[in-house]
C-alpha cells in the first residue's frame, strides 16, 4: 500500500511515516513546511537510513493536490496538514479557517477526482470543550471554544456529510488527546518554534536550561493535587493508532464514517508530570504556581473503549516513557 501523509513532515506526521514504513508499506509526504523543517527528513535518512519522499506544496493549491494523485498510485490518505496553535487561532481565525478547512476541501476534491476515497483525519479532543462528564466518550457533546477547534469540528462535519451523500467514501477521524514524547531513536520529537505553550516541551526546555522556571497554571482546580489533569498519549502509540485506522479502512467496516478518541484513558496532573519527569531523568524542574490559564479545563481524559474494540488499538507506553523520550529528543537538539 502507498499512503499519502499531508502535513507528513510535522511532529506527528514523521512518527506516523516511520510507523507505516516499519510495517512494510510505502509513504509519500506532502508538506509546505510552514511549521516544519526539511532537515528532519535529512536526519532520518542519515541516521536511520530511511528515505522519506516528500512533495513540497500547499494543500490549498488545486494544481498541487491534483499532481499528487496523478503522479503517484495512492491507496489512502492520512490528513495531518493544518495549523494547530489555539492562541494563534484566536488572533488569526480566518487564516485557520482558510488553511485547515479550505485546505481539506481542496484535498477532498482532488481525492474524489482520482477516486481515492479513504482518509484518516487528525482531529482533536479540543472539539469537546469543557467536559460535562469523564471519561469523555465519542458521544460527549461538542462545544468548541476557539477557532482552531472550530476547524476540526467543521472538517469532521464535512467528512460526515460526504459519507452521507456518497457512501463510497470511507473515513476515520481520530480525536487525539495530548500527544507528547518522541521517537525511540531520540531523533524526533516536539520542537515548537519560540516559547512552548504545551506542558511537556516547556518542561524539557526548563530541563535544558533554556527557560528558568515552569509556570504551573493553577493549583486550585477540583483535582486531587489542585493542578490540571490531562490524558497524555505517547506519540509512538499515537502513530500506531494511525496504522490501525488504515487497516480498519481496508477491512469490511460496517460504518463508513467513524470517530475514535485516541488517548490512554487515564489522566495525569501537571504535578505528576513534573515529578515523573524529575524521577525518570534525575533533573530538577523548578516551578511556580501562577493563576489559571484562560480557556483551560480542570480535567480531560478519554474513554478509549471504542478504539480498543474497533481499531484493535490501545496505548502501551506510560508517563515515564513519555518523559524519557521527550528528554532524549531535547538532549539531541540542544
Ligand atoms: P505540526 O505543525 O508539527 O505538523 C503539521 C504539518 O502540516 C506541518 O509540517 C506544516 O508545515 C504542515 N502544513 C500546515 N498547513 C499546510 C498546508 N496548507 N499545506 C501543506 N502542509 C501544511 O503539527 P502536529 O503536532 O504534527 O499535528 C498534526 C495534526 O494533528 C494537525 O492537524 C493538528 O491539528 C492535529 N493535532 C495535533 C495535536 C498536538 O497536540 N500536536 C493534538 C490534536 C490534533
Ligand atoms: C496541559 C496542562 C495546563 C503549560 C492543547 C490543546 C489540545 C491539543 C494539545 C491540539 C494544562 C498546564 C501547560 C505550562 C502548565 N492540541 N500547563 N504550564 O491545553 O491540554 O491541550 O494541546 O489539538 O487541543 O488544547 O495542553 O500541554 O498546553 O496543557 O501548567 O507552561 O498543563 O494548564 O493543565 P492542553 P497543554
Amino acid at each position: 500500500m502507498k499512503y499519502l501523509l499531508t502535513g507528513g513532515a510535522g511532529y506527528i506526521g514523521l512518527h506516523v511515516a516511520l510507523a507505516i514504513k516499519n510495517s512494510g508499506h510505502d509513504v509519500l509526504l506532502a508538506d509546505n513546511f510552514s511549521n516544519s523543517n526539511i532537515d528532519n527528513i535529512k536526519h532520518i535518512k542519515n541516521v536511520l537510513g530511511i528515505c522519506l519522499h516528500v512533495e513540497v506544496g500547499d494543500i490549498r493549491s488545486k494544481d498541487f493536490t491534483d499532481k499528487l494523485f496523478k503522479k503517484y498510485q495512492i491507496d489512502a490518505v492520512v490528513h495531518l496538514a493544518g495549523l494547530k496553535s489555539i492562541p494563534e487561532s484566536n488572533l488569526k481565525p480566518l487564516q485557520y479557517f482558510d488553511n485547515n478547512i479550505s485546505g481539506t476541501i481542496n484535498l477532498l476534491r482532488s481525492m474524489k477526482k482520482y477516486s481515492i476515497k479513504k482518509i484518516v483525519f487528525s482531529s482533536s479532543a479540543s472539539v469537546y470543550g469543557d467536559p460535562e462528564y469523564l471519561p469523555i466518550d465519542e458521544f460527549h457533546p461538542t462545544r468548541v471554544k476557539n477557532p482552531y477547534a472550530r476547524t476540526k469540528l467543521q472538517i469532521e462535519d464535512i467528512l460526515g456529510d460526504l459519507t452521507n451523500y456518497d457512501p463510497s467514501w470511507n473515513i476515520v477521524c481520530l480525536r487525539y488527546f495530548n500527544p507528547v514524547g518522541g521517537h525511540d531513536s531520540g531523533l524526533l520529537g516536539d520542537s515548537p518554534r519560540g516559547i512552548p505553550s504545551n506542558l511537556m516541551p516547556y518542561i524539557a526546555a526548563v530541563a535544558a536550561n533554556e527557560l528558568p522556571i515552569l509556570n504551573i497554571y493553577g493549583d486550585d482546580y477540583d483535582t486531587a493535587d489542585g493542578t490540571g489533569i490531562r490524558d497524555y498519549i505517547h506519540v509512538m502509540d499515537l502513530a500506531d493508532a494511525h496504522l490501525c485506522a488504515l487497516e480498519f479502512l481496508e477491512s469490511s467496516a460496517q460504518k463508513n464514517f467513524n470517530i475514535f478518541n485516541i488517548g490512554t484513558g487515564y489522566g495525569c496532573s501537571v504535578l505528576e508530570v513534573v515529578s515523573t519527569f524529575e524521577k525518570s531523568t534525575g533533573i530538577k524542574i523548578p516551578f511556580q504556581i501562577m493563576k489559571r490559564r484562560a480557556g483551560d479545563s480542570a480535567s480531560c481524559y478519554a474513554d478509549v473503549k471504542n478504539a480498543k474494540l474497533f481499531l484493535k488499538w490501545e496505548a502501551k507506553k506510560n508517563l515515564k516513557d513519555m518523559c524519557l523520550s521527550a528528554w532524549a529528543y531535547k538532549k539531541n537538539i540542544i
